[in-house]
């Protein structure tokens, strides 16, 4: 049962797409105090899980800590973090009572869950102007579903999307892609992507090309023939630069948003300064949607969306400032302290401040940013999202976001930003899934060896291995780290097999995930979701269900030869061999401690489950469904969905194959 609760005059985020009716008398749980802002107040039992927020930091269950909804650009993902680049506002008590509770509101938004009083869960916010969907439900999951449901089907990406991809901030030329390609090809490590970061494009100009790229089209088809689908970063901010046909167009139609008096609002980003398009302005999400074409026109099928928190560097406002401000302590003595100038100059990038300097024109009415915010990736996803129906309507393209807000998951995936090669990192990866699941983002991944700082040979492994099964498996790194392609490393064939193993498994992957998206189901689900009253499972945070068949328990400790692995119920252990064998064996429920070589993978198949496991490919085209096996339970059935993996015909019976082990 939904209902949904109206304070004040909300903004519509067009988050939901179902009506929803409205409710009538108090909170069943919990109560509300619009006296100062808003604020929401629940007195949690001991018992009590929370779950949701998506994509944010700390564990699965959210208690314990600060959350605060408020898109950012901060690539250091410390513990102490209150907030990353989403605003997914969607959480879940479980205990004795579930119910779920989405506070649709767009701009900041604070989530104390048991941070300032142990049993108090707290949601406030600055302004009582929000839609809060309750939700009713016998089950976590049941709950998800109904929440699910309202806000749309989840996006679904091409079917090449489920293979391995390749990116680094830095390759530019086509000679630095080509070399990539055959990084990985001549060694036989599979791969169907590769990414171009900002240097593809002409001095960060979107829908450009720098000058190395002689024939775009035929370069493009030349990869798809390799079975390789390239694919660009788009920005948020467009480079100011007189003739720059994207500059002049969104100047003269005014499609950027604007200062308080009308001027084009100006934000440093990569390309120096740069306008942003005003992405909640209808006619203007159009044209910058429009403008994908003139990739979409050169063969390209999939994009990454990027900065669109927005990230400002600096804009010329605080830059102004800090001028002043170092005018100052250079000229007048004893009246600036150096750390007051260097507070001003860390403070210049995305200021709170700069977010009040500019404006939206949202069906002709003007909405300070600061009061959107968290908008605004979503939107330039949807302006995406919007374009490609127009495109080509039965076609699938790859999209996926940094910054994003519920609702987005309709348009696109999510990466999870800058991560580190840190073993943390790893484990926070895998937190992550589940609660992005259930707020609707199913295509989702981390950068898997780590974006910031040098990764190891066993860490990029291990990161794979956890990679193998998030539906967006690809190896991404910063400008200036350790070159982290798997070919850098020693004993290649150790990645060949790893990244393998994901091919092997595609057949199930591709055939959950689609489940998943059509019926509105989470891929990934803690252990809780499955096996509620067991008190054991409902703590565990580092052990996932993927679909309906299998559990995954990840490594995620540097040179651990393995780890322990909890059991709700018996399990088959299934272990992908370096030798490409499959090594079986039936586990009791309980504890077990499970070797896992760096070159292994290893996944437990449910009591009375099978899976379908293909030969290795080194490109999702290349998976021969025809070398299917099942493993698993005896006399176990698995219903396979399958389809052209590039239109949009969900719906058609012959999707579906039932296979028998
Ligand atoms: C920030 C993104 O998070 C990262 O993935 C990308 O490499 C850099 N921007 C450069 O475009």
């Amino acid at each position: 049962m939904i209902y949904k609760y109206v304070y004040g005059n909300p903004f519509d985020t067009e988050a939901v797409t179902s009506e929803v009716p409205l409710a009538e008398g108090a909170l069943p749980f919990g109560s509300v105090d619009t006296e100062d802002g808003f604020c929401f107040t629940f007195i949690m039992e001991e018992n009590d899980i929370v779950y949701g927020l998506g994509e944010s930091n700390r564990g699965i269950n959210k208690r314990g800590y600060c959350y605060v909804s408020d898109c950012s650009d901060d690539p250091n993902h410390t513990e102490d973090k209150r907030s990353l680049y989403a605003a997914h506002n969607f959480i879940l008590i479980s205990g004795n009572r579930n119910f779920g509770l989405f506070f649709d509101y767009p701009s900041v938004i604070t989530f104390d869950i048991g941070y300032t009083r142990m049993d108090t869960l707290q949601v406030t916010c600055g302004s009582a102007d929000l839609n809060l969907y309750v939700i009713e439900g016998g089950s976590a999951p049941d709950i998800v579903k109904q929440f699910r449901r309202i806000i749309g089907r989840s996006y679904i990406p091409p079917k090449f999307a489920f293979g391995f991809g390749q990116s680094r901030w830095g390759y530019k030329t086509e000679k630095d892609f080509l070399d990539v390609a055959e990084g990985y090809r001549c060694r036989h490590i599979p791969l169907d992507m590769i990414y171009m970061d900002i240097d593809y494009m002409d001095s960060y100009k979107d829908f450009t090309l720098n000058e190395d790229f002689n024939d775009f089209p035929e370069f493009v088809r030349k990869m798809k023939e390799n079975h390789i689908q390239m694919i660009p970063i788009i920005d948020a901010g467009v480079k100011i630069e007189k003739g720059y046909d994207v500059y002049e167009e969104g100047v003269k139609n005014r499609y950027f948003c604007q200062r308080e008096d009308g001027s084009d609002f100006v934000a440093a980003v990569w390309p120096g300064d740069t306008h942003f398009p005003d992405m909640l302005n209808e006619d203007a999400r159009k044209w910058f949607g429009d403008k994908y074409r003139f990739l979409t026109d050169q063969g390209i099928e999939g994009f990454w969306n990027d900065m669109n928190e927005p990230a400002i560097f600096y804009s010329s406002e605080g830059l102004e400032e800090a001028k002043e401000l170092a005018r100052r302590f250079a000229e007048e003595e004893n009246t600036v302290h150096v750390w007051e100038m260097g507070g001003k100059l860390q403070s210049l990038a995305n200021s709170h401040e700069d977010y009040r300097r500019f404006y939206h024109n949202v069906n002709g009415e003007r909405i300070r940013h600061d009061r959107v915010h968290n908008l605004f990736g979503y939107y330039m996803t949807r302006a995406a999202g919007e374009a490609f129906e127009r495109i080509d309507p039965n076609r699938r393209f790859l999209m996926f976001s940094r910054s994003s807000y519920i609702g987005m998951h309709r348009y696109g995936g999510i990466w999870t930003g800058d991560n580190k090669s840190w073993w943390s990192h790893l484990l926070l990866n895998l937190k992550m899934m589940p609660s992005l699941n259930m707020c609707g983002f199913l295509y989702t991944g981390a950068d898997l060896g780590g974006f910031g700082a040098d990764t190891t040979r066993d860490l990029l492994l291990r990161f794979l291995a956890l990679g193998v099964f998030t539906p967006l498996m690809r190896n991404h790194s910063a400008l200036g780290t350790r070159q982290q392609e798997c070919y850098q490393f020693e004993n290649t064939e150790d990645f060949r097999h790893v990244i393998g193993v994901r091919y092997r498994l595609i057949p199930y992957l591709y055939s959950e995930y689609m489940k998943a998206a059509l019926n509105d189901d989470m891929y990934f689900r803690p252990l809780a979701f499955v096996y509620p009253d067991d008190r054991t499972a409902r703590r565990i945070e580092d052990q996932l269900m993927l679909g309906n068949e299998i559990m995954i328990a990840p490594v995620y400790e540097q040179n651990a030869d393995g780890r322990f692995v909890y059991l709700p119920e018996e399990m088959k252990l299934i272990k992908f061999l370096p030798d490409g064998t499959i090594f079986e064996e039936i586990l009791a429920k309980g504890i077990h401690r499970i070797d896992v070589a760096l070159n292994e993978i290893v996944l437990f198949i449910r009591s009375g489950k099978c899976i379908p496991v293909a030969d290795a490919a080194e490109c999702v085209d290349s998976i021969d469904y025809g070398t299917i096996r099942m493993y698993g339970y005896e006399g176990a059935e698995y219903t396979l969905y399958n389809d052209d993996g590039i239109h949009k015909d969900y719906d058609n019976k012959e999707n579906y194959t039932v296979l028998r082990k």
